[in-house]
């Protein structure tokens, strides 16, 4: 029985995977569901770290087919915040009570390893005490280094899909090896690192998903984030089926099952899709939610898919309703660094 087994031993083949989700039932959900909770309970008991998220640009140099902020998109309104008005966001995120922020944006390279370097410094300079994300995209080495010598702590970039052929095609402007490669630099460099793929793109099947948990489990990382994909209409995807909150859950929780040590997002994609998708998360393995602190005035403008939730919200919002949420779900909130199991132990 591969949902035991699992349990048991945090391991299955891709041959297993693939067997898995071609057949699993409605009441084998719930069980997976229940041995993924167990194990989080396990690793971190029933806690669930907060990180406040600022996404500082939304300029991209890229063109991923998917995403609502790419290049081509000629209708988005494109904002930067300067890195006086991203401080005043760790301020206001720091009084919340937020001891990790996650410095997000498009592949905006007006923000050279020098500006982000010097921001980096300063954010560590007033709050000594928090820890530092990235997720800025495809950078070179250098400044992959710089930046963690000037003070970041963690690095957030899903490999998006671990299959080369799909890859390719929702890339236009990328390569899977670069993509893989990068992952492999920030984990030798020291960061905490984070992975993750989108679950229901166009074409994608379970094979597909089966070797995105294959490659996780090669590369261990200490975050994995997993959403569903959510078609954007100013995109060339934007009439495709989008991925279910079914099919986010079931891979969410075999992510834990699998990498049981790992700080896994209730992601905000899987709220956008359903009302209580992200509680749905967390009783399946999530241990991580990563409420916006973004300024209300640009919120909306980083939309990588449609309807995204807490738009109107400004961050005190999103603070107590994550929290009231938290609590209504039977966790425990906790407002420290929460860095991974691998990397505390
Ligand atoms: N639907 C869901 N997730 C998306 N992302 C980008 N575009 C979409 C979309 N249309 C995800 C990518 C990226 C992360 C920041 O957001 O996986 O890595």
């Amino acid at each position: 029985n591969l949902l035991e087994k699992v349990y048991q031993t945090n391991s299955l083949t891709k041959v297993e995977i693939i067997y898995l989700l071609e057949n699993i039932t409605p009441e084998d959900r719930e069980i997976l569901y229940s041995h993924a909770l167990k194990t989080k309970q396990k690793y971190y008991g029933n806690k669930v770290f907060l990180r406040g998220l600022i996404e500082f640009s939304n300029i991209c140099r890229q063109d991923c087919l998917y995403c609502g902020i790419r290049a081509s998109n000629a209708k988005v309104e494109r904002y930067r915040l300067t890195p006086g008005e991203i401080l005043g966001c760790c301020d206001i995120g720091y009084d919340l009570g937020y001891r990790t922020f996650v410095l997000q944006s498009g592949e905006d390279l007006w923000y050279t390893a020098e500006i982000l370097g010097a921001l980096i410094q300063e954010i560590k300079k007033r709050y000594p005490e928090v820890a530092i994300t990235l997720s800025i995209g495809e950078r070179r080495v250098e400044t992959y280094q710089s930046l963690f010598a000037s003070g970041a702590d963690r690095f957030l970039m899903r490999h998006e899909t671990a299959s080369k052929d799909l890859y390719e095609k929702l890339h236009p402007t990328m390569h899977f090896e670069d993509r893989q490669a990068c992952l492999s630099t920030l984990k030798d460099i020291g960061y905490q690192v984070g992975a993750g793929f989108m679950v229901g793109l166009p074409g994608q099947t379970f094979a597909d998903l089966a070797e995105d948990l294959r490659y996780l489990s090669e590369i261990s990382p200490d975050m994995i984030g997993i959403g569903p994909f959510i078609p954007h209409s100013e995109t060339p995807l934007g009439t495709e089926k989008g991925g279910t909150l079914e099919d986010t859950l079931v891979m969410v929780a075999l992510a834990r099952l699998l990498i049981p040590g790992s700080l896994i997002p209730a992601t905000t994609a899987l709220g956008t899709l359903n009302p209580q998708g992200r509680e749905l998360a967390l009783k399946a393995g999530a241990n991580v939610l990563m409420p916006i602190i973004t300024p209300t005035s640009v919120r909306k403008q980083y939309a990588l898919y449609e309807n995204k939730i807490c738009g109107d919200d400004k961050p005190e919002d999103c603070r107590y309703c994550i929290e009231r949420r938290i609590q209504a779900a039977g966790f425990e909130m906790d407002l420290g660094r929460g860095d991974s199991w691998q990397f505390s132990s």
